[in-house]
C-alpha cells in the first residue's frame, strides 16, 4: 500500500480538510503515515494569517526535499497559502508537483490521478459558489474509536475586517444545508462519536435552512449526541436566539469562543469590527446570565496600525472587565490585499518592539485570569469526557470539562466516556486528576460547571 502523510497548519478547518483528504485517499489505495520518511506522498495543508505561516511552509517544504530525491515522493501543497499562491508557488518551489486550494479538497483524487497519470505539475485553485460547492462528507469509518468530530457548517467569510487574509483565500460564505450537515452527524453518532463541533470561520452567521440556534438544537438532538461546541462565532451574529439556547439545551458546552481583537473603539472601526465594546459586553452579560460559570475565551491583536498607548489601555481594561477563561494573542501581521496593509503608513505602523512589549503585557494579564480559573478547579470534581491516552504520559486519560478545559488523569475509562474526575492539580493549560466516578451517559444539568466534592 502506498503511503500519505499530512502535514497539518492552522485552523479547525484546516484540520477537518485533512481529515477528508485522508478519508478520500484511503478511497485510492493510500495509508496514512506518521513518518514523512515512509511516504510516496507528502501533503501540506497550509495557513495564510499570519506571516510567519507563510515561512513555516517554505521551511517545512525544505525538510520534505531530501525525501523527494530519495523515495521519488510527490509533494503537493494545499490550504490558504496554495490559495493565496496558485501557480506562483509551482514556480517558486521546482520539486512542488500540485498546489490545490481548499474548495479542491473533494477532487484531490482527480488531481492526484492527473499528476500521476500524465506526470505533469498541476495547480487547481478554482473557487466554487454555493451552486456549485458540495461540502466534503466525513467518512464514517474513520471515527470509529473516537470520541469527538469536527463538522462543517459553512464555509468562506463575508466579512472585510481590514487585517484579514481569509476573505482572499477561502471566498465568500457558503453555508450548509441542514439535511445534509445533519446526516453526517447521525453517521458519526452511530459510530460513538459523542462530542460534535460546528465549524466554520463565522459559524454563527449560518443560513442553511434553519437559524444558527436551531442547527444547534437539531445537532443536539441526534441520537447519541451528548455535548455541542461550535467555532468560531462573530460577535455581530450572536443573536438572541442563541443566547436562549444556552439557558434551555444542556448539550450545548458552557463555553463560548468570542473573539473581540481590540478593546478600543477607534481600532475596533479601523478593523472594520462593527460591533462597539458596549455591544460585546452586553452580550456577554447576557450569555453569562443564561448560562452561569459559562468559560468564555477570545482573540486579541496588540499593535494593529495607529494602535496607541490609550487604545492598549483600553484593550487590558476590556480584558480586566471580561476575564477571559482563555485566549489566543497575537502581534498584528500585514496581509496581502487587506485594508490594513493599504493604509498602513497613514493609520501610522506600531514599531515591532512596542507590540512587542504590549503582548508582553497582555498575555500576562491574561495568564493571571487563566490561572485563577485553573486553580479554583483545584479540588472539585469535572465531568470528563474521554478522547484517548494523555499526550504526555501514555498511562494516564486525556479529555475535556464541559468548558473545554484540557484534563490528564488516571484511570481506566474508554473513549467516549464521560467520567467525573476529581481535580488535584492545575496549570493554565492543563488540569491534572484522578477518575472518581461511573460513566455518565449525559450530563447532569445546564450548569454542570465543576461540583465541590464535599
Ligand atoms: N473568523 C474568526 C477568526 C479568524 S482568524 C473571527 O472573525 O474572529 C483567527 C484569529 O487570528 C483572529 O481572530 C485574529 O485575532 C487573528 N488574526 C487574523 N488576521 C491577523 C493578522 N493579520 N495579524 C495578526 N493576527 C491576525
Ligand atoms: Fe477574518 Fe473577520 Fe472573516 Fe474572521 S470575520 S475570518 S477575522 S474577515
Ligand atoms: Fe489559516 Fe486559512 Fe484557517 S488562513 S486560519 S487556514 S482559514
Amino acid at each position: 500500500m502506498r503511503k500519505v502523510f499530512v502535514h497539518t497548519f492552522g485552523c479547525q478547518m484546516n484540520e477537518a480538510d485533512s481529515s477528508r483528504m485522508i478519508e478520500s485517499l484511503a478511497r485510492k489505495g493510500y495509508e496514512r503515515t506518521g513518518e514523512a520518511d515512509d511516504a510516496d506522498l507528502i501533503l501540506l495543508n497550509t495557513c495564510a494569517i499570519r506571516e510567519k505561516s507563510e515561512q513555516k511552509l517554505l521551511s517545512a517544504l525544505g525538510r520534505y526535499r531530501p525525501i523527494k530525491l530519495a523515495r521519488g515522493a510527490r509533494i503537493g501543497v494545499g490550504g490558504c497559502v496554495a490559495q493565496q499562491e496558485k501557480d506562483k508557488l509551482l514556480r517558486k518551489v521546482p520539486y512542488l508537483d500540485f498546489v490545490f486550494g481548499p474548495d479542491q479538497v473533494g477532487n484531490l483524487p482527480e488531481i492526484l490521478d492527473r499528476v500521476e497519470s500524465e506526470n505533469v505539475r498541476v495547480a487547481e485553485t478554482a473557487w466554487l459558489d454555493s451552486s456549485t460547492y458540495v461540502f466534503p462528507r466525513a467518512d464514517a469509518d474513520f471515527a470509529k474509536g473516537k470520541a469527538t468530530a469536527f463538522v462543517s457548517a459553512m464555509k468562506g467569510c463575508n466579512n472585510v475586517c481590514s487585517f484579514c487574509v481569509v476573505p482572499y483565500t477561502r471566498g465568500r460564505e457558503v453555508s450548509r444545508g441542514v439535511d445534509d450537515l445533519l446526516g453526517e452527524v447521525r453517521d458519526l453518532a452511530a459510530v460513538g462519536v459523542r462530542e460534535i463541533t460546528l465549524i466554520g470561520q463565522n459559524v454563527n452567521s449560518y443560513e442553511g435552512g434553519v437559524s444558527f440556534a436551531e442547527l444547534l438544537r437539531r445537532t443536539a438532538a441526534v441520537d447519541g449526541v451528548e455535548r455541542v461546541r461550535f467555532t468560531t462565532s462573530h460577535p455581530h451574529d450572536l443573536s438572541d436566539e442563541l443566547i436562549a439556547l444556552f439557558a434551555e439545551e444542556p448539550k450545548v458546552m458552557p463555553h463560548f469562543h468570542l473573539p473581540v481583537q481590540s478593546g478600543s473603539e477607534p481600532v475596533l472601526k479601523r478593523m472594520r469590527r462593527d460591533y462597539t465594546i458596549a455591544w460585546y459586553l452586553d452580550r456577554l452579560d447576557k450569555l453569562r446570565a443564561a448560562r452561569p460559570g459559562i468559560a468564555v475565551t477570545t482573540d486579541i491583536i496588540v499593535g494593529f496600525p495607529g494602535e496607541t498607548d490609550e487604545d492598549f489601555e483600553k484593550t487590558l481594561e476590556l480584558v480586566e472587565r471580561v476575564r477571559y477563561e482563555n485566549a489566543f494573542s497575537f502581534i498584528f501581521s500585514p496581509r496581502p490585499h487587506t485594508a490594513a496593509i493599504r493604509h498602513m503608513k497613514e493609520w501610522g505602523e506600531v514599531p515591532k518592539e512596542i507590540a512587542t512589549a504590549r503582548l508582553v503585557r497582555l498575555q500576562a494579564l491574561l495568564r493571571e485570569h487563566s490561572t485563577g480559573y485553573a486553580s479554583a478547579c483545584v479540588g472539585t470534581v469535572a465531568e470528563v469526557l474521554v478522547e484517548g491516552p494523555s499526550r504526555y504520559d501514555p498511562n494516564r486519560r486525556f479529555g475535556r470539562t464541559p468548558e473545554n478545559r484540557v484534563v490528564n488523569f488516571d484511570g481506566v475509562a474508554k473513549e467516549g466516556a464521560i467520567v467525573r474526575v476529581r481535580i488535584e492539580d492545575a496549570s493554565p493549560n492543563a488540569l491534572s486528576g484522578v477518575e472518581v466516578g461511573f460513566e455518565r451517559s449525559r450530563p447532569v444539568a445546564a450548569s454542570s460547571r465543576l461540583a465541590v466534592v464535599g
